[in-house]
């Protein structure tokens, strides 16, 4: 089973939103798809919970879940949402679980300094002083070719890590939860332009 942890210890990063975007559209694409919600406030399942019957399955991770999902065994993908805060042995614990961690970043002041010192915090853990290329950034409520973006790639020259995807600011996402859903399940007329901006992360994230 192939693994992907979102994190990053500032809260509304957007986490929830990638990690739910990113079950949907592996699970529109016919994989099998696990969901994982590592919050306590455990918004990714509230997600699930009103997710239509007629969309593509995910399945849930939850009480049953005893980390035998990430073990390697069977087939399909793990996805993890994880909580404001994850530091310490609770970080060193899900990026055991973990083959890619994805960082969700806006172009902020203040979302660059707290993800400057959780990129800090990552890049110390074990297995990512080995293989630091298991992460990969997404600029969040971003437009490539703004000042923003510009502002953010030199912030993450420092880390040496790259940007996978730029998602653009949209009540799309907002929109999307309201039904247990991510850009992916809407239909193309509306989410067009968000399932383009998608594709590098998907690539990335496929590629092994
Ligand atoms: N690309 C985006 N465009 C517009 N709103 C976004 C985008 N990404 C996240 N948001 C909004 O930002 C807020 C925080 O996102 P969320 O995913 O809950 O963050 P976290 O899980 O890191 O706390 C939510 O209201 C969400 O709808
Ligand atoms: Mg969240």
């Amino acid at each position: 089973m192939q693994s992907v942890l979102v994190a990053n210890a500032k809260g509304g990063a957007g986490k929830t939103t990638l990690a739910t975007n990113i079950a949907a559209a592996l699970a529109v694409s016919g994989e099998a798809t696990t969901l994982w919600d590592l919050d306590r406030q455990k918004s990714a399942l509230a997600w699930l919970d009103i997710r239509s019957p007629s969309a593509a399955p995910i399945a849930r991770a939850g009480a049953d879940a005893d980390g035998s999902h990430a073990s390697g065994r069977g087939k399909g993908w793990l996805v993890m949402d994880s909580p404001a805060g994850l530091h310490g042995k609770n970080l060193a614990h899900a990026l055991r679980l973990a083959q890619k961690i994805v960082v969700p970043v806006q172009p902020s002041l203040y979302d660059m300094a707290a993800t400057s010192d959780f990129l800090q915090a990552l890049l110390a853990e074990k297995p990512l002083r080995r293989n630091a290329s298991a992460i990969g950034i997404v600029g969040m409520r971003v437009d490539s070719r703004t000042k923003a973006a510009a502002t953010l790639e030199v912030f993450l020259q420092q880390f040496n890590l790259p940007v996978v995807a730029y998602l653009r600011d949209t009540q799309l996402y907002a929109n999307a939860a309201f039904s247990g859903s991510g850009v992916f399940d809407l239909p193309d007329y509306l989410a067009a332009r968000e399932v383009a901006q998608w594709q590098p992360l998907l690539e990335w994230l496929r590629d092994a």
